[in-house]
């Protein structure tokens, strides 16, 4: 037995020496035997062939930006309403279809809640971040609640499929059980993990987060394609007849969940995987930029567009390259199920952060600035593997409020004051009137819960239910 497992360490210890990474075993002599067997599966689940290429092309030099030689376009899109009478018939055709195929059960809910939202500097998993502007609810419950109206109302299932890590699918589970899953049949809630990357110092050595473990975290949103195949969640949806996958960030409370339009737009087209989009506000707009590369779906991050394509103008003023990416999709489930047959991989991204990690003698290091690199998988990466693709511009205060950081841009703050203009935009779409401050913001709290609406249409069946709003009121709109 003790033969046995000595010949296997060596295997590995050769296996490390061969990609420079031989350190991981420094402190194998101080390891019980459970601390070993976990040292050895943590080391099993590194990619080791890769490591060599991921150092050298990642972590030592920062890659040069991928674009340079190719042929570089801006992508198209479907504007927020119709611009022509064929395509206001083909609007209705696809509402017509996206509602068909969410009242046939054929579309999921799919929100990636891996992340370890260090800016927003709360404890615990994001998506238990209270965000509602007068009942606080978390986002979590939020989406909960937009699920559970949208079954309503389609008399159907929804299913939602919830990605977390290793760093926090636990307490994410644990959320949702003392909340009674929020109301939802949990059978129909499947909560998987993604996979994780090693992180690495400058000088390209692994870093160990303790004696035993190395230092890792989720391998990026893009990690959920590999992760919905392996952990079942494609099998399952296949099971139930899922053809497509309503894709969110678990940062933006503003989503529209089960959008008939761009459902029924991306399965018109016969597309793969599909985008929303935003109008970018300036050149240089932190979003990522949809562009067509080689005649491909791509996004460009902003600070790989070159500043003369950025500022590029049309003639009538516009940017050429206007359309920001938001992180909202439609997937089809065939497309995930494609990409995992065959040795499929997304491109890894760098990036430069505090990791906590002990030194070659095992004592403990908290940096205080920078100090390694974590690597990570983008989902929007996946575009460009897609045969078609579509675009569909929206207007953000409808539909983006990302909470990124605790105050100031993209923040709870600015997601809040998001909500509160978006509520009060709809009542005054149903004819109620809504008071303002001199600046025309609004001068009141509210909240319309998705149980009350959905979309302002649905207000305006229900106005002999909202009360008159005076200003400083703290209004609640909620039931059926
Ligand atoms: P962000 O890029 O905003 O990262 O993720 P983050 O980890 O939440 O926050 P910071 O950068 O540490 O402050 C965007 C979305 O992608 C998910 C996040 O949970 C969020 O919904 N995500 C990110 C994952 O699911 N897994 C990952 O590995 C990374």
């Amino acid at each position: 037995m003790e033969d046995n497992q000595n010949v296997k360490i060596d295997a590995i210890r050769r296996q490390l020496s061969a990609c420079g990474q031989s350190h991981l075993l420094s402190f194998w002599d101080q390891l019980g035997p459970a601390e070993r067997a976990g040292l050895v599966e943590q080391i099993r689940e590194l990619d080791l062939d890769r490591i060599p290429t991921w150092v050298e092309t990642l972590v030592l030099h920062a890659p040069k930006t991928p674009v340079g030689h190719k042929d570089f376009q801006p992508a198209s899109s479907y504007g927020i309403a119709p611009a022509t009478d064929a395509e206001r018939r083909k609007y209705e055709d696809a509402v017509k279809l996206g509602k068909e195929l969410i009242a046939a059960g054929k579309v999921a809910a799919f929100v990636v809640a891996g992340g370890q939202g260090t800016r927003l500097g709360f404890d615990g998993p994001k998506g238990n971040y209270p965000i509602s502007p007068v009942r606080n609810k978390t986002l979590f419950q939020i989406f909960a609640e937009t699920i559970k109206a949208v079954s309503r109302r389609y008399r159907t299932i929804c299913p939602w499929y919830i990605m977390t890590s290793p760093m926090n699918h636990e307490a994410t589970v644990r959320i949702f059980e003392s909340n009674d899953f929020y109301g939802l049949d949990r059978g129909n809630v499947l909560i998987f993990q993604q996979g994780t990357l090693p992180n690495f110092g400058f000088d390209g050595k692994i870093l160990m987060a303790d004696k035993a473990s190395i230092a890792r975290s989720p391998d990026g949103h893009g990690g959920s394609i590999r992760a919905l195949a392996r952990s079942g969640a494609l099998a399952d949806m296949k099971k139930r007849g899922v053809q497509y996958l309503s894709y969110w960030q678990v940062d933006n409370p503003l989503v529209k969940l089960f959008d008939p339009l761009f459902i029924g737009l991306h399965a018109i087209d016969g597309a793969q995987m599909s985008s929303k989009a935003v109008i970018k506000n300036n050149p240089k707009e932190k979003v990522g930029n949809f562009c067509l590369v080689d005649g491909k779906m791509t996004v460009i991050e902003y600070s790989d567009l070159d500043d003369s394509l950025a500022e590029r103008r049309n003639p009538d003023g516009s940017l050429v390259f206007r359309l920001g990416s938001i992180a909202i999709h439609i997937i089809s489930t065939d497309f995930i199920e494609k990409l995992n047959t065959k040795g499929f991989s997304l491109p890894l991204h760098r990036a430069v952060k505090k990791i906590p990690h002990i030194d070659s003698r095992g004592n403990p290091v908290e940096p205080a600035e920078p100090n390694g690199i974590k690597l990570e998988s983008f989902i929007f990466d996946a575009l460009p593997m897609a045969e078609r693709s579509i675009i569909l511009d929206i207007d953000r205060a409808e539909q983006f409020a990302p909470t990124k950081n605790a105050t100031g841009v993209d923040s709870a703050e600015s997601t809040r004051v998001m909500m509160v203009e978006r509520a009060a935009k709809w009542l005054e779409s149903a004819g109620v009137k809504v008071p303002r401050k001199p600046d025309g913001s609004p001068d009141c709290l509210l909240e319309i819960a998705p149980s009350f609406a959905l979309e302002p249409e649905d207000l305006r069946a229900k106005t002999d239910r909202i009360p008159p709003i005076q200003p400083g009121d703290r209004l609640y709109l909620g039931g059926t």
